[in-house]
């Protein structure tokens, strides 16, 4: 029987994918309430979720997934029978500088809001019916040679980063409090996401971002290292679908069928930033260092700097259990979803500038008067 929640804890709903799948949730007027609860790290942003308070199904409360006694007060109180846990840190670059966090908040944070949900869901039964939902990576599986199968859910983990290596472990506590305990969990292992709302860290946002500036874009290594490219709303809808449809204790692989070399990725942004830009006189004014402006092309900007350390060559997703059990197929293309990325970059230039700090500010106010 199909699951229909009604008040769902989000955690992470103000990073890049948590504040889509708010947005995505409170848009469909049958959806019962939503309780977002986040750190707001570096990566957390309420900008990300501006404009909802205004909906009576929506509240933000502030806090660390660590904090058992937090978490599991909130949940009592709200009457949550859903958790949707996107919390995490999720930027492999900062995992190879530092892992501590990863180890912290990957980890340990998901086996306190496991503890926090068993202890009232299975120990207390405070509901009839409840889910705990895992957002989790294809990256859990390791890397794959060029003629290698597409990740299957069945593929063995084989993390290679510290990232990698906490999703992983995080996966594995969810599988053992569904088998230990009985709690009714579903997991979605998915490929790179992009499209709104993403941090500039991460490679598209920070091309069409330095394209915008005139900045170098650093391709690593030799730049032919391939993900498979899923647009976060067709990730937002798999997630639904899984909460719906999936059957608990149950993994399903979510891609976008979108197989694509970082390389051809850059120079893609690279041609339409460069058509977009030429071709509006406004954005011309506003960006003016961008290559376009002067006649240049931003794929002159591509600079190939020294490779990551650990980079798995290549992640490809088999999603056909998602389609045949939850209905589940990504409707974007790549290069539509990279077209409408750039506009929403183009669009929201205050959202980006503001996090890129003080140095902007005054750039902002120069050159930007929207
Ligand atoms: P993000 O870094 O943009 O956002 C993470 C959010 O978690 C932020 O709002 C941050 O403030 C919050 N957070 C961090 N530590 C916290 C803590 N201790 N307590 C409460 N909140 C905390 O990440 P994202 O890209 O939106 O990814 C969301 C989830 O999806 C992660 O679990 C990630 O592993 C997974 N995922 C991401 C991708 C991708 O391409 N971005 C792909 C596959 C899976
Ligand atoms: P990223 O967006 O960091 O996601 P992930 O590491 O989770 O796949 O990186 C995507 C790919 O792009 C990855 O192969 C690393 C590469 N990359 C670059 O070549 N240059 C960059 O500046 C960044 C951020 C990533």
């Amino acid at each position: 029987m199909a699951f229909a929640p009604r008040n769902v804890f989000i955690t992470g709903g103000a990073g890049f994918i948590g504040a889509n799948f708010v947005r995505h949730w409170l848009a469909r007027p049958g959806e019962g309430r939503v309780v977002v609860f986040d750190a707001l790290t570096y990566a957390g942003n309420l900008d990300n979720l501006a404009g909802l308070d205004r909906d009576p199904r929506y509240l933000f409360v502030k806090g660390d997934i660590c904090d058992e006694a937090a978490v599991r007060a909130l949940l009592e109180q709200q009457r949550i029978d859903t958790v949707v846990h996107f919390a995490a840190e999720s930027h492999v670059d900062r995992s190879i500088l530092g892992p501590d966090d990863f180890i912290r908040t990957n980890i340990v944070g998901t086996h306190s809001l496991l503890k926090a949900a068993k202890a009232l869901w299975v120990d207390k039964k405070t509901v009839p019916d409840h889910r705990f939902h895992h957002v989790s990576t294809d990256e859990v599986y390791g890397s794959l040679r060029p003629d290698d199968a597409p990740f299957q859910e069945r593929s063995p983990y084989a993390p290679n980063s510290p990232y990698s290596a906490s999703k992983a472990s995080s996966d594995h506590l969810v599988r053992a409090y569904h088998e230990t305990y009985g709690l009714d969990t579903t997991v979605t292992n998915c490929s790179n996401n992009y499209g709104p709302y993403q941090f500039p860290e991460k490679l598209i946002p920070l091309t069409i971002v330095n394209i915008l500036l005139g900045k170098p874009l650093p391709v690593y290594g030799d730049g032919m290292q391939v993900r498979d490219w899923l647009h976060v709303e067709d990730h937002c809808r798999a997630i639904t679908l899984a909460l719906n449809r999936g059957k608990p204790g149950e993994v399903y692989n979510i891609g976008g069928n979108s197989e694509t070399s970082n390389i051809e990725v850059v120079r893609t942004l690279c041609a339409l930033v460069d058509e977009t830009v030429g071709a509006r006189p406004d954005l011309r004014a506003a960006f003016s260092a961008s290559p376009a402006v002067r006649g240049a092309r931003a794929a002159d900007l591509i600079t190939h700097v020294r490779d990551r350390l650990g980079h798995d060559r290549r992640y490809a997703i088999d999603y056909s259990k998602a389609e045949h059990d939850l209905g589940y197929a990504p409707g974007r293309d790549l290069a539509e979803g990279l077209r409408a990325t750039i506009d929403w970059y183009l669009t929201n230039t205050r959202w980006w500038l503001a996090l890129l700090g003080r140095d902007y500010a005054e750039w902002l106010a120069k050159n930007y008067s929207r």
